[in-house]
């Protein structure tokens, strides 16, 4: 057998909020102009209130609202797979499982959040949501939700992406979405995912009606991705496994690595391993320090890993990579040891990818294709030591609105990178 899917009623009722496990708690995040922690009344004109009590809690578990489950059964439990074809290929001794989250409506991981995040937000009356996107997966995600619940959403998409890559703009639409280039001001701008948040932030504080959602981060974004790893440790148990050796995810702002690995954080021998892209290297090269979360310095100081607020990563093709800072929950965990990370030029990623797609079949999304290059490079380690590794990574979202990436790398136009 490679593939363990689980029946519609095994979807996790409850989501698992890591802050508990922490050695310490988190500091808190500080007013953009007082640098005083913020409280719950600074945040409400941003956030509805059940997202701010999920921000702030210290409860194990919270509860899945039932109009949320009943969305994410469309295309929840995701199936776990063994990339069998992928081990012989490598010849490794290594166990090598993924979750694939690529068959959301959205083609990503980035659903499981939106569908909360407009339930509550549509829950409390509002009638807008504003938001940023890099590439379009997390704005396609967020239209899909606003739609489902009749929210109207405002997405503003990194210029770079809106310029060279039209189609997730008009799945946006097809949703109901409308999307602007970010910067809105700066027509040469190429945007950054900090450029796009300080647009949709400014525009949220300006208008009664209408709140701000962000795709990653926040403490509660990661909250809800958990049903990944709560799934997979479900089926790894059903594939006759007990843990996991290593966790593997690509990481941006740290939604789908924390969605993945957090459910294991308590597990010590389970190694958890971050991956990012030489050329925005925020876990691997940046400072512990607190930062803005956007370009302008409209959102809250976070106490994270970062590269400075007013840092333009290169154009990459992992558009969802490009963010100079990461969310607290996965910084602390790296800052305690507890998280490893590693970059890879954008080369090598391309270079795995093509090798997992003529193996397994899977065009991964060029984020997703980081974790791919760390995978065959674990793999390739055990095959070193002859050891019987297993591997479980989030494959977090499929490629076929990246072809474009993939044409440069096969006919040898992907730009250089830094490093
Ligand atoms: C498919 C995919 N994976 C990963 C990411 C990175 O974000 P995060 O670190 O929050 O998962 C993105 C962001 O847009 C994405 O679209």
């Amino acid at each position: 057998m490679t593939r363990w899917t689980l029946p519609p009623g095994k979807i996790p009722s409850a989501w698992f909020n890591v802050a508990p496990c922490l050695p310490a708690p988190l500091a808190p995040p500080l007013h953009p102009a007082t640098r005083e922690p913020v409280g719950p009344g600074d945040l409400a004109p941003l956030f509805p209130t059940a997202l701010i009590e999920q921000e702030l809690t210290a409860a194990p578990w919270i509860d899945v609202p039932g109009e949320v489950l009943d969305i994410l059964r469309l295309w929840r439990p995701t199936p776990l797979v063994r990339a069998i074809r992928l081990e012989r290929a490598l010849g490794t001794p290594a166990r090598i499982y993924f979750k694939d989250e690529s068959g959301s409506p959205a083609g990503s991981h980035k659903p499981n959040t939106a569908v909360a995040q407009a339930f509550y937000n549509a829950r409390e009356g509002l009638r807008r949501l504003t938001t940023e996107t890099g590439a379009g997966q997390w704005g396609t995600a967020l239209a899909f939700a606003c739609a489902q619940f009749g929210l109207e959403c405002q997405v503003y998409m990194v210029r770079a992406s809106f310029e060279q890559k039209p189609y997730r703009r008009v799945i946006m639409e097809t949703w109901g979405g409308s999307v602007l280039p970010s910067p809105v001001d700066q027509p040469d701008h190429p945007g950054s995912l900090g450029t796009a948040i300080s647009d949709a932030v400014r525009e949220a504080i300006g208008r009664r009606d209408t709140h701000y959602s962000l795709g990653s981060v926040l403490n509660h974004v990661l909250l809800h991705q958990t049903v990944i790893g709560l799934e997979a440790r479900e089926q790894l148990t059903l594939a006759g496994e007990r843990l996991p050796d290593v966790v593997i995810a690509p990481c941006g702002g740290g939604s789908n690595l924390g969605g993945i690995a957090f459910p294991f954080v308590p597990e010590t021998g389970v190694r958890l391993l971050a991956v990012e892209p030489l050329s925005c290297p925020t876990l691997t090269q940046g400072r512990f320090d607190y930062d803005f979360g956007d370009s302008a310095g409209f959102t809250p100081l976070l106490p994270m890993y970062t590269l400075g607020h007013d840092f333009v990563p290169p154009s990459i093709h992992a558009g969802g990579l490009r963010y100079h800072g990461d969310s607290p929950l996965i910084s602390a965990l790296v800052r305690d040891g507890r998280i490893e990370a590693v970059a890879y030029p954008q080369g090598k990623v391309f270079e795995a990818a093509v090798q997992f797609a003529r193996v397994e079949g899977k065009v991964a999304a060029p984020e997703a294709a980081h974790a791919v290059r760390a995978v065959i490079d674990e793999a390739l380690a055990a095959k070193e030591t002859g050891e019987e590794k297993v591997i479980l990574f989030n494959y977090c979202g499929h490629g076929f609105l990246d072809l474009s990436a993939y044409d440069d790398y096969l006919h040898g136009r992907l730009p250089d990178e830094q490093g």
